[in-house]
């Protein structure tokens, strides 16, 4: 008799053509409508699964695979990672992948775009004329700041960062940068950026982005006092995780005019978003769509599928996934971030 076919949930509504690739090798169980699973959900989802498909919003950890004995791989679609417990998954052999890459350029250029808006005032100044306001060209209205010839500081200098300094470049910006450790010479040099301490990064930039992983050890990294080392009339950026930011520290900055305007693709909540940022003139807010042009989604998937077939064992990559962040317990380091 044929061996059974190991099982697959996929928990959200994903490209078919491209996630039905999975139908090759598995028994595949969708989920037909983009679902906001509760954590018993996921974890009736994973029940009886070797392999799961999994978005950012699907949070998994030990009390969800308590019941999937035969979970081996969970393939996150999205850089990110903080929705799983990795730790966790590890402790139980299942292999995590993410989908880097692929979202680099298309993230990087919302970042750049998030911090034009904020500082040069387009979605206020949009509001502002929708309403009714404009009675005629003034001299005065609406003035922001100027990105090209200013400094940009980037907060966590991975992949998307570098893609956010070379696109400085062409604005003619000061690029300054932290991370834990130095970029290799060559990356600086084709990024034109200089690593500086955190704190130099705070008081230097005229615009401030975030750009790096979330975990609990840098939860709130920009609160009161970050934000108080800040230049007068600066600007922050967030293109990476919410939690990353004290937000009620930030609506304080805000309405007190010490940061002249801030662009936020992610919350601390999310969905919800502070009321207070909510009622800030400054701020332009957007729902987590760095990544959200229709090519780069589907290649996410992609890359998600191909993560999930390799850890699971078939395919050309069989065994070896693209993208792993957490290898079985016991295993070699982690590949790909
Ligand atoms: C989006 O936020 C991602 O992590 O892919």
């Amino acid at each position: 008799m044929a061996e059974p076919r190991p099982r697959v949930w996929v928990s959200q509504p994903l490209y078919g053509d491209i996630e039905g690739r999975l139908d090759e090798w598995f028994e595949v169980r969708r989920t037909p409508e983009v679902t906001d699973h509760a954590p018993e959900a996921i974890a009736a989802g994973l029940a009886d699964a070797d392999g799961a498909l999994v978005t950012l919003n699907d949070r998994i950890g030990a009390a969800e695979v308590a019941g999937a004995p035969r979970l081996r791989a969970i393939a996150n679609v999205g850089v990110g990672y903080n929705n799983l417990d990795v730790e966790a998954l590890a402790a139980r052999g299942i292999v995590a992948t993410n989908t880097p890459d692929v979202l680099t350029e298309t993230t990087a250029d919302f970042g750049f775009a998030l911090m034009m808006a904020a500082a040069r005032r387009i979605t206020e100044a949009e509001r502002w004329l929708r309403g009714g306001h404009w009675q005629g060209w003034g001299f005065h209205q609406l003035l922001g700041a100027d990105i090209h010839g200013s400094t940009l500081g980037i907060l966590g200098m991975g992949r998307i960062g570098q893609g956010v300094a070379r696109r400085a470049r062409g604005f003619g910006m000061r690029v300054l940068y932290h991370n834990r450790s130095r970029l290799p010479e060559a990356v600086e040099r084709d990024c034109a950026a200089t690593r500086v301490e955190r704190d130099v990064l705070f008081a230097e930039a005229d615009h401030l982005v975030l750009v790096l992983p979330y975990s609990a050890a840098n939860h709130h990294i920009v609160d009161a006092a970050a934000l108080a080392k800040m230049k007068p009339g600066a600007t922050l950026t967030n293109i990476a995780r919410g939690g990353l930011v004290d937000e009620d520290a930030l609506a304080d900055a805000l309405q007190a005019g010490r940061l002249a305007a801030a662009g936020l693709d992610v919350f601390e909540g999310e969905p919800a978003v502070n009321p207070r940022l909510l009622g800030c003139r400054n701020v332009v807010l957007t729902p987590h769509i760095a990544s959200a042009s229709l090519s780069t989604r589907r290649a996410m998937v992609s890359l998600a599928v191909d993560n999930l077939v390799a850890a699971l064992g078939f395919g050309p990559d069989a065994g070896r996934p693209p993208s792993v962040v957490t290898p079985p317990a016991g295993s070699a380091a982690p590949r790909g971030q």
